[in-house]
């Protein structure tokens, strides 16, 4: 495994690379999610082609301070754990490799962008856009994959690849889950264990808030009421989001005629945590 910690260092490795090269974009802290993305790369590239791993904890896409500052951040275990999934080559560079003190670009979404999470966290998904953009064209990779999880992510990512004509193909990859549920992220070790024993309630919320969809119920307030009586059952988390969306266009519906998406974004303390399912009528 090749491991280039600047971008001159990449520069010099990607031009010989196999091709086709899948990345997986990451910010490190890697769990089972991660290494199932690198996994799915594998499948998409075989085994003549390159599996590449970007590791960069981005600044720009955080809105709290505190957030980036409280990013784990275990390089060793990381490359080892992508070395150990079978990756060919990862980039880890340090924020100054990335940003020019003077940089003055960004690409920005502005619809998609402007629901869920990115009204809670002004700045994230150009932050998102602008790097991703970045590591497009630094490994110039014929494919990316994508954790479904951050669904509002990837379908920015997408909507960027297609209005930006960028030419390579965005993979979505299904969340992977704790054996209680929770949604695996790179957050989930901040948790306290009191928090962490209670965090699964996210995921049962959205899913006993589902079920009444196969009873018949299309309104989604009362989706919603249920959804949120249920998160707050917990005495500990606090609901940033709950919202009940279209799942092409993300804006909200009233009535679930199409496939739609129920998404919450809840805080333990500081520790900001999300999940969705989706409801298909
Ligand atoms: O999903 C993430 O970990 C990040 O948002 C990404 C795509 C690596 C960009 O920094």
């Amino acid at each position: 495994m090749i491991v280039a910690a600047d971008t001159a260092a990449l520069m010099e490795k990607i031009d010989v690379m196999p091709r086709p090269l899948c990345l997986v974009p990451t910010m490190g802290a890697l769990h089972e999610g991660h290494l199932a993305l690198i996994h799915e790369a594998r499948r998409v590239v075989g085994t003549t082609g390159t599996v590449a791993v970007s590791i960069f904890v981005n600044p720009i896409q955080f809105d709290r301070k505190e957030d980036l500052d409280k990013y784990p951040r275990p390089l060793s275990a990381d490359l080892a754990a992508c070395e150990a999934a079978g990756a060919d080559l990862v980039f880890t560079p340090e924020s100054g490799q990335m940003y020019h003190a003077d940089h003055s670009i960004t690409v920005s979404e502005n619809r998609l962008s402007s629901f869920l999470c990115g009204a809670s966290r002004p700045g994230h998904f150009s932050g998102v856009c602008t790097v991703v953009m970045k590591l497009f064209m630094l490994f110039r990779a014929q494919s990316a994959v994508f954790g479904k999880k951050d669904f509002q992510q990837l379908a920015i990512i997408k909507r960027m690849v297609r209005d930006l004509n960028v030419p390579i193909e965005i993979i979505g990859h299904a969340t992977i889950r704790e054996a209680d549920g929770l949604a695996m992220s790179s957050r989930n070790v901040r948790l306290s264990p009191e928090q962490r024993a209670d965090a699964p309630i996210i995921r049962r919320s959205l899913t006993a808030a589902r079920d009444l969809l196969s009873l018949g119920e299309r309104q989604a307030e009362s989706i919603l009421a249920a959804a949120r009586h249920h998160l707050e059952k917990s005495q500990m988390l606090k609901i940033d989001y709950l919202s009940l969306v279209d799942a092409e266009t993300l804006e909200p519906v009233a009535t679930i005629r199409r496939p739609a998406i129920l998404a919450t974004a809840c805080f333990y303390d500081t520790v900001r945590l999300i999940d969705h399912v989706e409801l298909l009528p």
